[in-house]
Parts: structure tokens; sequence; C-alpha cells
């Protein structure tokens, strides 16, 4: 069955039998072998590139986790993030903290599969992998990954803004938001859990810090030892811009459940992180979570799959790029 989808140029003897209905089904869904013909070495392939990226540029883990997450939100997840040029979603405003360490790694990804597999694996398959293998890399599960996405052909900077999450989201936003996307409120709170690695700019939580809720005071909830520590970090005016701290502020390197442990204690960076904790409706998960590693691995697990899924391009829709960055 993944034969047929495999190949581009479909065999006579695909073509009569999907003429008889066999393989519909296959042709409209992600599986774990999608490539097992066209491509059986293409998760080693990647995994070449992600553990020596993991190496030599460590923050190419977050920046992909959360690459991967901007694009399915957005258009679904069919690479259109990784578009360049004038207009494209990769330009808008609440994209531009994505790390290039990101793009490159899903690049240099893409050039090495295509220089065993050319014209075969799609960008937004790559970058699913991509995600998946650094999760793993940074002490998290190593979960299997279904492919079969195509590269979509559009990619509008104006799509962005309505269809992503802010630091300043109540939980109503964010159940909103993802709901949206057909997911859950324990899928919310387990994909929140990929706060656990990576950094986030001071602009990003710099109100909770001078000015709570426009009292012209922090917010009081904030642990008084974090608080003083972030406001030497993050000065309230005319601090550089380019200074980040890492969200997950006592074990930001591994990708554990200590993120959900932080929330408990109020030591969150984003304030859209801690109302999790806040929120009756998603403290009892926030709280199971911190306690058992392995819930929340099973919980980012079936999140990161159904987050996947997000309007996926199957079948003949869409492209499969040459180079991530371009349309064909
Ligand atoms: C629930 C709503 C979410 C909000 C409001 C949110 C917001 C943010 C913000 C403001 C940053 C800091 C960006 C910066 O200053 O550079 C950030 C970083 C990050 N986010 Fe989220 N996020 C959300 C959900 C997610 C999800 C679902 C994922 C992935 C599954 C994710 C993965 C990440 C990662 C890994 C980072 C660190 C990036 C880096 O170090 O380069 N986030 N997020």
């Amino acid at each position: 069955m993944d034969f047929c989808n495999n190949f581009s140029t479909v065999s006579a003897v695909c073509i009569a039998l999907m003429s008889f209905g066999f393989f519909t089904r296959v042709s409209h869904q992600l599986s774990v072998d999608f490539y097992s013909m066209s491509c059986p070495q293409l998760e080693q392939l990647v995994f070449s590139v992600t553990s020596q990226r993991f190496k030599e540029a460590p923050v190419s883990a977050p920046s992909t986790i959360r690459l991967f997450f901007h694009d399915c939100f957005v258009e679904g997840c069919d690479a259109s993030i990784l578009i360049s040029g004038p207009g494209s979603e990769r330009e808008a405003v609440d994209n531009e903290d994505l790390a290039p360490e990101a793009f490159e790694s899903v690049g240099t990804a893409k050039a090495v599969v295509e220089s065993k597999c050319p014209g075969v694996v799609s960008c937004a398959d790559i970058l699913a992998i991509a995600a998946r293998d650094f999760v793993f890399l940074a002490g998290g599960p190593k979960y299997p990954v279904k492919k079969g996405r195509r590269d979509g052909r559009a990619s509008l900077a104006s799509e962005v803004k309505n269809n992503l999450p802010r630091s300043n989201s109540t939980v109503d936003d964010l159940l909103k938001l993802f709901a949206s996307k057909g997911l859950n409120k324990t899928d919310l709170v387990a994909l929140s859990g990929a706060h656990t690695i990576g950094f986030a700019h001071c602009r990003q939580f710099v109100p909770r810090l001078y000015n709570y809720n426009h009292t012209n005071r922090p917010d009081p909830l904030i642990e008084p030892r974090l608080l003083k520590a972030l406001q030497m970090l993050c000065p309230r005016t005319g601090g550089n811009t380019d200074v980040v701290a890492p969200c997950d502020v006592t074990t930001p390197f591994n990708f554990d459940n200590v993120y959900y442990k932080n929330l408990e204690a109020n030591m969150s960076l984003l304030a859209s992180d801690q109302a999790l904790f806040l929120d009756p409706r998603t403290r009892g998960l926030v709280r199971m979570l911190g306690k058992h590693m392995v819930t929340f691995f099973d919980a980012f697990t079936q999140a990161m799959d159904k987050m996947g899924s997000i309007g996926i391009k199957l079948g003949n829709e869409g492209e499969i790029r040459r180079n991530c960055s371009r349309h064909n």
C-alpha cells in the first residue's frame, strides 16, 4: 500500500488497483512506515544530522520543537513555516524569535535525505522527525512519528497572528485555540511541557516583573528569589533585547517533568504557563504530570501525534519540495 503512496510515478499496477478502490484508506492517513519502500533509511539519515547538531548547537533542540509547533498551528503541519521570502509565515512578528538553528537543522537534514532519496520525502515529515529526535536527545521519549505529510503551497504571514498563542494568553484563550485545532485540555497541558527546555526573551515576561496587570508592581505570586534574579537579567526598560532566560529555571537542558513542578512553586517565566496552575480546570493535570514523569511522556507522545496531524495535506495535495525554503 505504501508502495503506491511513495513513488511519484505511480505504476500501472497501482493505478489499476486504486481504480478498484484499493489503498484509498491508507492514502488518506499518515503511517509510521510510509517511506519503508521509498526511503527505508530515512530516520537514520535525519538522526545523523540531529544528533550532530545537538552536540554542536544545542539550541537546535528547543528551537526545532517550537518550529514544529508553529508550523502545525498555522495552515497545518505542511512546512509552510519554512518558506522564506516577503510575506511568508516566517516573516510574521510572532515568528521573529524562531531561532535560525532550527531552520538550519531541517535544511541540513533535508539535504542529506535528498542525497539518498531524491524527491521523495516532504519537508513537513522531516520537521516532524527532527522535532521528535530533539525531544529524545534532550532526555525525552523516543516516540514513533507517523509520516506521509505533503508540503503546502501557501505560506502567508497574515495567517499567523490568530493561530498562535501568546505569553499573556489566558487559559480560556488557550483552551479555545487548542480546541480549534482538535486538541483538548490534556493536550494543552502536555504540550506546554515542551517548555521544559529552551528560552524566552525578556519582553515575553517583563510585564510580570514590574507592572503586573497594570498595577505598577510585580506579580505577587512569583517566587521572590526568582523575581530578583529575573529583574537583574531584564531591566524594566532599555535592556538588551537579545537577553533570554530559561523557561524551566531548574533543569533548563533536560526534557523532564520539572517544568510542572516549577509551576506549582510559582517559578515559571511566562504568564500563560503559570496560568495553567492557577486555573482549576488545568491545575490537576499540572500536578499529575509533575508527579509522574512516565505519565508526562505518555501524554506528550500522544499530544505530539495529534498535533502532528493538524491540517495535513495527503495524497496528491501540495508538493514534495526539493528545497524546504522554496516552493518547487
Ligand atoms: C500553550 C501555549 C504556548 C505559548 C503561549 C507559548 C509561548 C512561548 C513563548 C512566548 C516562548 C519564548 C519565545 C522567545 O522569547 O524566544 C516560547 C518558547 C518555546 N516554546 Fe512555546 N508556547 C506555547 C506552546 C508551546 C508548544 C505546544 C510547544 C511545542 C510542543 C512549545 C515549544 C516551545 C519551546 C521548545 C520553546 C523554547 C524555544 C527556544 O529556546 O528557541 N510551546 N513559547
